[in-house]
């Protein structure tokens, strides 16, 4: 692994994977052994980064001693006191939404839908979606063993990361702001029958984590704008321990020219899409220096003949980054 490689992810590896549905099997699951001492002993003060312990049925700060509601047997809400005040570059819609959704009071709503919730997306959005998340197994879970590896998925949404892959890991955090985002993957989870899986209703800009994650993933979040996606790389790495590391993608600004010089309607409307030298130049503003990259082509089903020829010529949707929190970065091996 050198600063920058960059990787065609090999198919014939992941290709098994692929024609695997969207979520994991239920069977192999073991009843979440991590007790909420452990978990507690993994999450910090959002406000002010001190430890939490847990006792009485309460998450507390060992500091400013705030206590943090546990909404559910397995949903803990830890944001933080105010949301972030947010660069002036961040567009409108997003900030809009963000203290939309920071403002909004937990419930448990049984028919929620997420964003990009299976029930409510195209064939042809899930068969993309599915692929990405194929790929993104080998990258995530590599060096990873499933009974002591802890992953996040920050910014999880409806959760397709999250249950693809839970068996490789010891406990998994899906995190996320929006109510009905959790609503929908906590009813998810439990309809397959994951139980390594702890909630957590938390603000992407203060994550209750400091160098106590294994792995982090965080995809299609990276696209706000740099300011936000430079804030959110420092958070995560932040969050990682010093032997761990994180997945992040993001969008590839020429991926589909045609749509960029305004032959096709343009579909990602105020969203911030990079080349592969702006995407370095991004990370290394995060300070992020060492890392790995891999090509993501949503156009074929991974494994196919022709592929590994015509990804040569075809620009990439997506770029992977793989990185660690130190200029030590090893991913764990
Ligand atoms: C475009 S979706 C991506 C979902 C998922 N990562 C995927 O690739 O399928 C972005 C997610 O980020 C969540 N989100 C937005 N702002 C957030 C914040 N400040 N903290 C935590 N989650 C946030 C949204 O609720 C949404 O679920
Ligand atoms: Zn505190």
């Amino acid at each position: 692994m050198g600063s920058g490689r960059h990787w065609i992810v090999s198919w014939e590896r992941w290709r098994i994977q692929a024609d695997r549905p969207l979520t994991s099997q239920t069977r192999g699951y073991v009843p979440m052994e991590d007790s909420f001492t452990t978990i507690a002993d993994l999450l910090f003060c959002p406000d002010d980064g001190a430890s939490l312990q847990y006792f009485s049925g309460q998450f507390q700060c060992t500091s400013c001693s705030r206590r943090f509601p546990l909404r559910e047997e397995n949903l803990l809400e830890i944001l933080p006191r105010s949301p972030c005040e947010l660069p002036g570059s961040v567009v409108s819609s997003y900030r809009e939404a963000y203290l939309r959704a920071f403002d909004e009071t937990y419930c448990s709503d049984e028919p929620a839908l997420a964003w990009g919730a299976e029930e409510t997306v195209s064939g042809s959005w899930a068969r993309k979606r599915r692929r990405q998340v194929a790929m993104v197994r080998q990258v995530i879970t590599e060096g990873s063993t499933p009974n002591e590896t802890v992953r996040c998925d920050i910014s999880a949404g409806a959760g397709y990361y999250t249950f693809s892959y839970a068996h490789s890991f010891r406990l998994v955090f899906h995190c996320d702001l929006s109510v009905q985002n959790l609503n929908y993957s906590r009813r998810k989870a439990r309809s397959l029958g994951i139980q390594n899986i702890f909630f957590l209703r938390a603000d992407y800009f203060a994550l209750p984590f400091q160098q106590s994650l294994d792995r982090i993933l965080c995809t299609d979040t990276l696209i706000r704008g740099e300011e936000h996606d430079r804030m959110l790389l420092s958070v995560i790495a932040r969050s990682l321990k010093p032997s761990g590391c994180a997945v992040i993608d993001l969008h590839n600004w020429w991926h589909n020219p045609l749509r960029r010089l305004g032959v096709l309607p343009e579909n990602f409307f105020q969203n911030r899409s990079y080349s592969n030298r702006e995407a370095r130049i991004l990370l290394k503003l995060a300070g992020v220096h060492r890392y790995e990259v891999f090509s993501f082509h949503q156009e074929f089903e991974s494994g196919r003949i022709e592929w590994p020829l015509l990804a040569q010529f075809l620009p990439a949707t997506r770029f992977l980054f793989r990185f660690g929190s130190s200029k030590r970065y090893s991913c764990g091996k």
